[in-house]
């Protein structure tokens, strides 16, 4: 019922709902993950995905180890203490390398670092934790593993939700999340992605609406709209309440205010981009995607200014997620 247009009288209520408690269980203070988009090369052909291996006309670029570390190293000057390094599924970074980048951050920066680079084998995964990598995101995209299949011609369903357990097991932060608005997902699907997602019980949770990429096999389909994307936000901050919960890019770039709405219906981090301006572009998920003309120092204060406007403050720290308040 949430998800069907008959619920939408009731929408504000809900929002309202889920921003007191968000007030209530975690604060005011809007944490700040910078992201640094290390590589836009990809092995896969997710249907949805601009940097796919479907996408033949985009640009493809690649940072090395010394690029990222400098990367870090200016958004660590400007106060950044957490960091997501995120890239398409390119094994051009290998386990070894992938440790090594970890370790020189984590000796060089006092910082918190999340890894979103895909499906990796447990021992990997094991390996990447001993590094120091904090936490660790991946969406299962959706629950539903017909749909997962029509829409991923390279990887299992099976195979991410082990991936996820794996994750969880090796005690990561753990984040995942879904599309919203994928052909083929009616509101049943969104229940049940919403139940996958109460079970998986994570500390983050990233949803944002599908939007069609033109070099994409899902070129013509429907973008995922904004107010069913804040509604499943809403509902996730009700029943995960110390769960920390962006105001994601792309419902920025599908709507003007859409972080600020997202910030107003429960969510409580923001990822500005801190990657160098002139790979940003290349980086294309999707066509509007916000921010990618801005630098990091740019970005960080465009954010601070405006979240302050809503009487909240950005909190640059390591943001750890305790979700046993008694662990506190
Ligand atoms: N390779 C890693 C992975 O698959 O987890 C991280 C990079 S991937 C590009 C990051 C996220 O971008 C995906 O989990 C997906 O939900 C999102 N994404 C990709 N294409 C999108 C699109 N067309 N619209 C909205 N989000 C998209
Ligand atoms: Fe690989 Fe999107 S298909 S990152």
């Amino acid at each position: 019922m949430f998800f069907s247009p008959d619920f939408a009288p009731f929408r504000p209520q809900l929002f309202t709902a889920a921003d007191e408690l968000r007030k209530q269980s975690l604060g005011d203070d809007v944490y700040l993950r910078g992201l640094v988009e290390f590589s836009n090369y990809c092995s896969c052909g997710c249907a949805y995905c601009g940097i796919s291996w479907h996408n033949k006309s985009i640009q493809r670029y690649r940072m090395s180890s010394e690029e990222i570390f400098e990367t870090v190293k200016y958004a660590f000057g400007l106060g950044f203490r957490s960091f997501v390094l995120q890239s398409g599924e390119d094994k051009f970074y290998d386990e070894r390398t992938v440790v090594k980048i970890l370790d020189k951050l984590k000796n060089v920066f006092d910082c918190a670092i999340t890894l979103s680079i895909g499906e990796w084998s447990k021992e990997s995964l094991r390996n990447f934790r001993c590094a120091g990598a904090d936490r660790y995101l991946l969406r299962i995209e959706t629950s539903d593993p017909d749909l997962f299949s029509r829409l991923h011609p390279d990887s299992k369903w099976d195979d991410r939700h082990r991936c996820l357990q794996d994750i969880k097991e090796l005690g990561f932060q753990t984040g995942s999340g879904i599309l919203i608005g994928l052909p083929g997902q009616g509101p049943e699907s969104l229940y049940q992605d919403f139940k996958y997602l109460l079970a998986l019980d994570p500390e983050m949770v990233g949803v944002g609406p599908f939007i069609p990429h033109p070099e994409t096999p899902l070129k013509n389909e429907k973008c995922g709209d904004l107010d069913t994307t804040l509604t499943f936000l809403a509902l996730l901050r009700l029943f995960l309440p110390r769960s920390f919960l962006p105001a994601t890019t792309a419902m920025g770039s599908i709507h003007p205010e859409g972080r600020k709405l997202a910030l107003l219906a429960g969510a409580n981090v923001l990822m500005p981009n801190v990657s160098p301006t002139e790979n940003r572009a290349m980086y294309e998920l999707y066509p509007g995607k916000i921010c990618i003309t801005d630098d990091a120092l740019k970005c960080h204060k465009c954010m601070e200014s405006w979240v302050s406007k809503m009487n909240r403050r950005t909190n640059l720290g390591k943001g750890h997620i305790i979700k046993d308040s008694s662990k506190k």
